[in-house]
């Protein structure tokens, strides 16, 4: 079904799982290359926020982008990077070994052993769930933090079309592949503040383009 004929966004989350089950790691990673993400501009940007923190989850953590950037910039916290796709996860540990805590689990459901310092949805992870379900998840992984915690957003300009769809509707899309149908809805950044807003968050926003010149947006809630 394509974006328009889905313009009721009937979609969940749970329905792109299949998607990242089945793509190759080498596959996702020409996305961010494309984007201008991959050397981790967005990484630069946010570091001076997390640098001395001592933990963090990274909620959706891909093929390690996020990870490998903070490592080389010498981040010196715990990273916990959770992930649902169990073929990405496999990917994560044989890359990182004993660098990162994999943690091959549901965002919506996760319950970490300790609170953090950060939690990051970086390179449009917020995108993979339709906005009827950012409320709900943003309460939940507002609980992994500890008191003085930040949560970053990181997400595309909702006027843009991604690298990895032909057009959207309504800021939302269905990207075919040969892995699958992607499913995703680009909020705006008025979108983001308002739930943020619900949940007693301040945020502060850092427009950025990437290295490609693609504009993008850094949420950053704090409370
Ligand atoms: C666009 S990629 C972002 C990867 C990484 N954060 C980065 O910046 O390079 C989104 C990732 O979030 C994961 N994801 C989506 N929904 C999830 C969920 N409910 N629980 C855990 N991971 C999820 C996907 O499997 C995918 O690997």
């Amino acid at each position: 079904m394509s974006a328009k004929q889905d313009s009721k966004n009937t979609w969940e989350n749970k329905d792109n799982a299949d998607y990242y089950e089945k793509v190759p790691h080498h596959v996702l990673r020409q996305y961010p290359i494309k984007g201008g993400l991959e050397n981790g501009c967005d990484i630069d940007l946010i570091f001076p926020y997390i640098i001395n923190t001592t933990s963090l989850i990274e909620a959706g953590a891909g093929y390690g982008r996020v990870i490998r950037n903070l490592i080389d910039r010498g981040y010196q916290g715990k990273i916990y990077a959770l992930e649902r796709s169990q073929n990405l996860c496999n990917h994560l540990k044989n890359e990182f070994h004993s660098q990162v805590n994999v943690i091959c689990d549901d965002v919506q459901t996760y319950i970490p052993s300790e609170k953090v310092d950060a939690v990051l949805f970086m390179w449009s992870t917020i995108s993979d769930f339709p906005k009827s379900q950012y409320l709900k998840l943003l309460t939940h992984t507002a609980k992994w933090l500890k008191p003085e915690g930040i949560c970053i957003i990181e997400t595309i300009s909702h006027l843009l079309i991604p690298h990895n769809t032909g057009a959207t509707f309504q800021q939302s899309y269905a990207a075919e592949t040969e892995y699958g149908t992607l499913k995703g809805y680009l909020p705006s950044s008025e979108e983001i503040e308002a739930v943020a807003t619900q949940l007693e968050f301040k945020v502060k926003k850092v427009p950025y383009q990437s290295e490609t010149g693609r504009d993008r947006i850094i949420h950053i809630l704090s409370r």
